[in-house]
């Protein structure tokens, strides 16, 4: 094999049209302005429309091609409704090569703390729309005969968490899915990746019901904690290696964070 004719990460994004759901604040936000300055057309989906209007300027204010469609990603009819205007989007070329499957939430506590009146709306963004959003772009991927699905999913998947035990619940069964997933489309050249990130600062800690007493006073000990823009960093990388390498999984902490 000619090991020397290999090309290293360098390509660009450019022809290539992103799904991102759970765009309008950190991880999703970060991907979208990343994968946008790579070349990609961003089709970006939240709920906020205020939010996702400004991430859209954002991106758009810097020369990128964006739609933003609101909507909520544990609905089947929006993700139909997401699919379908991305298909039909001039701009990213009526189709798309790339999901990232972002949008989720986290929750404060195990079983015997947590609040159980948020698990069914956990349950519902984190594993039931992820999976169907999986589902469908891994049909339509694999007719294709190409693309990229990058489900994010935490550490917590695989190191019970100490500070939202029911939530890593969540992370276990999509990161399952999400392999269950490539080994449906690996024979027809579509890539899937799952992403583990540690701790990260961005909109989750509100969400989850994290605060000082919680969880701040136990992390201050990690130093610093990463930003959605390293994660997004690491999710560009493995988009731009060439279609033969498929980065399977990827854990991404903390150089200070030991637990999770
Ligand atoms: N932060 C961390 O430490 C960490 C670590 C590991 C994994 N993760 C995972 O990373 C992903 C992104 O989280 P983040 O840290 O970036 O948190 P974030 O800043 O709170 O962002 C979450 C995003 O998901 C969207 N979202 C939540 N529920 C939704 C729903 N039902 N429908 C549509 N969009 C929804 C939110 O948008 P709207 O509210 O506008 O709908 C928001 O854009 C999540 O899956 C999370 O579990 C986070």
């Amino acid at each position: 094999m000619d090991t020397a004719a290999r090309t290293p990460s360098g390509q660009t994004l450019s022809g290539k049209t992103a799904i991102i759901t759970g765009a309008s604040s950190g991880i999703g936000r970060a991907a979208a302005l990343t994968l946008a300055a790579a070349g990609a057309a961003v089709v970006i989906h939240a709920r906020r429309a205020d939010r996702l209007e400004s991430v859209a300027r954002e991106i758009s204010d810097r020369g990128g091609k964006v739609l933003p469609v609101i909507g909520d990603a544990g609905l089947e009819a929006d993700i139909d409704r997401l699919l379908d205007e991305t298909l039909s989007w001039e701009n990213g070329g009526r189709k798309y090569d790339i999901v990232v499957v972002n949008a989720g939430r986290g929750l404060v506590g195990g079983i015997l703390t947590s609040d159980p009146a948020q698990w069914q709306e956990l349950y519902q963004v984190n594993v039931i729309g992820a999976t169907y959003i999986m589902r469908r772009a891994g049909q339509y991927m694999a007719e294709k005969k190409e693309g990229d699905i990058v489900t994010i999913s935490s550490v917590v998947a695989r190191n019970l968490s100490p500070f939202g035990a029911f939530y890593g619940s969540s992370k276990a069964a999509v990161s399952v899915i999400a392999e269950a997933l490539r080994r449906d489309v690996a024979p027809s050249g579509v890539r899937v990746t799952t992403v583990m990130p540690g701790i990260v600062l961005s909109g989750f800690q509100e969400v989850a019901g994290y605060n000082a007493e919680n969880f701040g006073n136990a992390v201050a000990q990690f130093g610093k904690l990463l930003d959605p823009s390293d994660v997004a960093e690491a999710i560009r990388w493995l988009l731009t290696l060439p279609p033969h390498i498929n980065i399977n999984e990827i854990a991404i902490r903390p150089t200070g964070q030991v637990y999770p």
